[in-house]
């Protein structure tokens, strides 16, 4: 019998993304945050990027999960943040109902119909599961969360916390701390420094996938905020700031422009080579990143990395 639900906490708004827009507008560079670059075409291009020969991060972590899942605490309750369509998430779901053990499953995403999708397919593909997806931002409140308080495991993986720069990944790490309970788990996927080029491959590849990734955030906003925008008239930039740690991408106007934002009711003036910061992506260091957990009170339990130490899975456990 197939038992699954979704819970809608929050419902897709369309201001919000005027008024990021807004607030990016004042910023020097403009800046765009990346959760808008994925509407069905940029999940579709975002999926394409995940199998490209340049972009290491999926096929990595899937492996260094393959390798380590059976170590994971045998727990009620897996929560999946930012799940998607959950197809990283099989070899967790496998892991944790090993031995016909039931299990919980709670996906979180800001998408609806990808989290039905996976309700479906998960209940029918592992009987002792029970799923109860919800619909959230993770800027807003992560809880609360179903499930035996102590009992869970939280997933964020991807390495999606590299959105994150210092600051709202600190709020967002107490976001998560305010959810959980004492004794609850965290299993965290991060990209790791590396050596520049490969990292700058990653995210401009000699496909052009990642290049049209990024200029489908022009598409989003002529679509949503009434815009004229061409993206022939931008190019693709993706450069790592080693000071930082990140890579960064953006796009850079290919001649003076004039864009009437109609929903807005404004003309954004753009210069020649200016450019547009549309993502950062953060690359981390194990023991700094170990550190920002115990800092935000989940104290590390294990790291696992690939045998170049390309990408991390950190499982950490929240303290009282
Ligand atoms: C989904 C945020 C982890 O930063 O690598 C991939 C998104 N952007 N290529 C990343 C992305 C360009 C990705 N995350």
């Amino acid at each position: 019998m197939s038992d699954w639900a979704v819970e809608v906490r929050t419902a897709p708004d369309p201001g919000r993304l005027a008024a990021d827009v807004r607030a990016g507008l004042a910023l020097s560079p403009v800046t765009i945050p990346p959760k808008w670059f994925y509407d069905e075409k940029g999940s579709q291009l975002f999926d394409q990027i995940t199998e490209l020969p340049e972009y290491y991060p999926t096929r990595t972590e899937h492996a260094i999960l393959e390798a380590h899942a059976p170590e994971l605490p045998a727990v009620g309750t897996l929560v999946e943040l930012g799940a998607g369509y959950s197809r990283k998430t099989r070899l967790l779901l496998q892991a944790l109902t090993r031995d016909g053990r039931p299990l919980l499953f709670v996906p979180l995403d800001v998408a609806e119909e990808p989290l039905r999708e996976a309700a479906v397919r998960i209940t029918a593909d592992f009987p002792t599961v029970t799923v109860r997806g919800i619909v959230a931002d993770f800027d807003d409140e992560l809880g609360p969360l179903p499930g035996t308080p102590g009992d869970r495991l939280v997933a964020f993986l991807g390495s999606t916390i590299g959105n994150l720069t210092p600051g709202p990944r600190a709020a967002f790490l107490a976001r998560l701390h305010r959810a959980t309970d004492p004794g609850d788990r965290f299993l965290l996927g991060a990209d790791l420094v590396k050596d520049t080029d490969r990292l700058v491959q990653a995210y401009d590849d000699a496909a052009g996938v990642t290049a049209a990734f990024n200029k489908n955030v022009l598409a989003v906003l002529a679509r949503e905020l009434d815009a004229d925008l061409d993206p022939d008239d931008f190019d693709h930039v993706a450069r790592y700031d080693t000071r930082l740690d990140r890579i960064e991408m953006r796009l850079r106007a290919r001649r003076d422009l004039t864009v009437p934002l109609r929903r807005l009711g404004l003309q954004w003036r753009l210069a020649r080579g200016e450019e547009i910061l549309t993502e950062t992506s953060a690359k981390f260091r194990v023991d700094a990143l170990a550190a920002e957990l115990a800092a935000a009170g989940f104290a590390v339990e294990a790291v696992w990395t690939d045998d170049a130490a390309d990408f991390s899975l950190t499982l950490a456990r929240r303290g009282p």
